[in-house]
């Protein structure tokens, strides 16, 4: 393993309750035309698109609007976008909402002016951007992805059943995030719940893999702990603003490659999550942890150290009497208990899977692994415990 690394992360935050007044100032950086994205309608009710556009309108800008964009957005809704960019010349992609819009905003960046198939270019082939990438702002109203802060772009390619994320390089960035907390206090109960996790997650994904002595690993469980303990209150208390700041900030710096940095990473669950989203549409969050607890505990005897370490570490368990075995999976249970806390599903049944798609999810996910190399028959072993 090697601690050699460079970092560089060019998104400017603005955090708190008055982020807003800071989206003016970065406006005057940017050309008059602005394509104003953002999902089936949250913003409005919000009251947040009416005071976007009028701070748009006293900027000067010439507005046009890419509004639907589902959750999981569409490779169709994307080839939207590129159509407004193109023909309205626009300077800036200002995404209001949430990891969805952002993914999508960012998708339409790098393909505005690909000369090649952007699908198969950047989210099959994985080639490098070489052609010009329009500027990303980015208004956050939904906490989980970390969107906000990442090069990260999850499309669904509807016609192909694929939904395939890739992560661009820093340039691919938001240049500015706007991000207040109280944005979030309108988010469903069941959407904050699967972005609370979908940031476990993450987390997670970083933390089970490697063996060194690593800063990352310190850093990992000081944000799952923070995480876990606002979850508590916030889902008790969805308008606590302290808890809502914390599991947004969580949620920002768990994928904006600080807690990944010098670490191999995992990420399989993830892989497993977007084929059977691909399949069910169901909310990202929500997928992850109907399958997190099979698969952990399909691969833990791989990495023992590390969950007992988690246990220990990350849900304070006196491991003192017990076997390794049961230090490792007693923090397992716990994240099982988490996953109840939250109410979110534990099974994919409850996410509209059916029996029959799983071997077409397992086949169609791309295998990879942390502790354990996973290929497509592990992959459906852990499909069927989690269904
Ligand atoms: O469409 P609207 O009306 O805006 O409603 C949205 C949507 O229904 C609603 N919502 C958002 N803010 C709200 C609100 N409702 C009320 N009040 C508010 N303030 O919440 C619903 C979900 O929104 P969405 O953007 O889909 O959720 P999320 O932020 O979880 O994004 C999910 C997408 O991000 C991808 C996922 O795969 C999925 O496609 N990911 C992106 C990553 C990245 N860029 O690094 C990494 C993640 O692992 C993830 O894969
Ligand atoms: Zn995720």
């Amino acid at each position: 393993m090697k601690f050699d690394f460079n970092y560089y992360n060019p998104t400017k935050i603005y955090f708190g309750r008055t982020a807003l007044d800071n989206l003016s100032g970065e406006l005057s950086g940017y050309g008059k035309t602005v394509l104003l994205m953002y999902g089936k309608g949250s913003i409005k009710k919000l009251g947040l698109y009416d005071k976007v556009v009028e701070i748009l309108k006293n900027a000067g800008k010439t507005v046009v609007e890419l509004s639907g964009i589902k959750s999981n957005p569409s490779y169709s809704q994307l080839l939207e976008g590129v159509r407004l960019v193109r023909e309205n010349n626009v300077d800036l992609i200002l995404a209001v909402g949430g990891g969805s819009v952002i993914d999508c905003a960012k998708g339409i960046s790098v393909s505005a002016y690909c000369d090649e198939d952007p699908w198969k270019k950047y989210w099959v082939d994985f080639k490098d951007v070489d052609n010009r990438i329009v500027p990303v702002g980015s208004i956050l109203t939904m906490a989980g992805t970390g969107s906000e802060m990442n090069g990260g772009s999850v499309i669904t390619n509807e016609d192909e059943k694929l939904k395939n994320g890739r992560v661009f390089p820093p340039q691919v960035n938001p240049k500015f995030s706007i991000l207040n907390p109280e944005y979030t206090f309108t988010v469903p109960a069941y959407q904050m719940s699967s972005g609370i996790f979908d940031t476990m997650s993450h987390l997670m994904e970083q933390y089970f893999s490697g063996d060194d002595d690593n800063t990352t690993d310190y850093i990992l469980e000081g944000v799952m702990r923070s995480l876990i303990h606002s979850a508590g209150i916030a889902v008790k208390d969805s308008q606590n603003y302290e808890a809502r700041s914390n599991i947004m900030w969580c949620a920002t710096i768990g994928l904006n490659t600080v807690t990944g940095l010098s670490k191999e990473q995992d990420w399989e669950v993830h892989m497993i999550e977007h084929q059977l989203g691909a399949y069910t549409d169901c909310a990202h969050g929500a997928g992850l942890a109907a399958i997190s607890v099979p698969y952990y505990k399909y691969i833990y005897k791989s990495g023992i150290d590390k969950f007992v370490r988690f246990s220990q570490n990350v849900w304070g368990i006196n491991t003192d009497s017990m076997t390794r075995e049961e230090a490792a999976e007693a923090g397992i249970e716990k994240l099982g208990e988490f996953i109840k806390e939250l109410g979110l599903p534990s099974t994919l049944k409850e996410l509209g899977a059916t029996e029959d798609m799983l071997p077409l999810i397992a086949r169609s996910t791309i295998p990879g692994g942390g502790y354990k190399k996973m290929n497509s028959d592990d992959i459906l072993k852990v499909l069927k415990e989690s269904y």
